[in-house]
């Protein structure tokens, strides 16, 4: 084993030095967490998964000009990334009602939305990431005007372009979490995407089926978690055709539950 630096363990990646100074390497574990790590489970082959669809999501969000750390992939687990300081807002994007929004204002499931919403969480777990407005962010000086504008037009323009790739692989991008980091130069800093995009941020739904394709499937002990990542990662084209044994029948989990 190498013996690099271990800088931070999250909920579902841990963070190493990188080999070059302003270079962070991502690992992707197979560790899910739900409702603020109050549960808590694996899903075998989650990591690989995450690891390869977050990549592609990154490349294809550089190619129209979105600035995002990711450099290369390493390994089936591991990805380089810019270090970044991490803006400690979760970034909320929704297009259609589900989980806390459906919740907190008694809205039905599934229901389209007349305009797209950006919600901010305040990343705390031990507070349990509290809504918040532009309100906290500038008083308790979270992030500046400046950032938050960068942010909030980031975030329309990556939910412009997820939600007709998705689409165009009959996936409805029904809502996903973003996260952004400050990169430095010299005393200057800029905006950029950070994190990863994958199922365990997104809630993506088959179109036709209405399937959900996401870490729902965990949450709501569904069943079928790596099954529906697989299927996610296939419709984006990047594993080659053939190469999956599992076959997706993300009906049988619903029949064996009765629904
Ligand atoms: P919510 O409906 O539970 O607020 O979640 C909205 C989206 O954000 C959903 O796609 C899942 C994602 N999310 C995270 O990635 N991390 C979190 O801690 C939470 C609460 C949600
Ligand atoms: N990842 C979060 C947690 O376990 C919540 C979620 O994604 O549902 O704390």
């Amino acid at each position: 084993m190498s013996r690099r630096r271990q800088i931070y363990e999250g909920k579902a990646k841990i963070l190493y030095e990188g080999p070059e100074p302003g270079t962070i390497i991502q690992y992707f574990k197979d560790d899910a967490t739900a409702f603020n790590a109050q549960k808590k489970g694996t899903i075998s082959g989650k990591g690989v998964l995450n690891n390869r669809i977050s990549e592609h999501l990154f490349t294809m969000l550089a190619t129209i000009g979105i600035p995002t750390h990711f450099i290369r992939r390493l390994n089936m687990r591991e990805q380089l990334v810019r270090q970044v300081e991490i803006v400690p807002i979760e970034v909320v994007v929704r297009n259609v009602v589900a989980g806390s929004l459906a919740k907190r204002f008694g809205l039905e499931d599934g229901t389209a939305l007349p305009r797209t919403i950006i919600e901010y969480y305040y990343k705390d777990d031990a507070l349990g990431d509290p809504l918040i407005t532009d309100e906290h962010i500038s008083a308790f000086g979270w992030a500046s005007q400046d950032e938050m504008h960068d942010i909030a037009d980031m975030a329309i323009r990556i939910n412009d372009f997820m939600a007709g790739l998705f689409a165009g692989v009959g996936i409805r991008l029904v809502d996903f979490k973003l996260e952004f980091g400050r990169l430095f130069d010299n005393e200057f800093s800029r905006i950029i995407l950070a994190d990863e995009i994958s199922p365990d941020g997104c809630r993506l739904w088959d179109m036709k089926t209405n399937d959900k394709m996401d870490k729902d499937r965990f949450r709501l002990d569904l069943g079928g978690e790596v099954e529906a990542y697989t299927e996610v990662a296939r419709r984006l084209g990047l594993l080659p055709d053939g190469a999956v044994s599992t076959v997706l029948d993300l009906d049988e989990h619903r029949k064996a539950r009765g629904k």
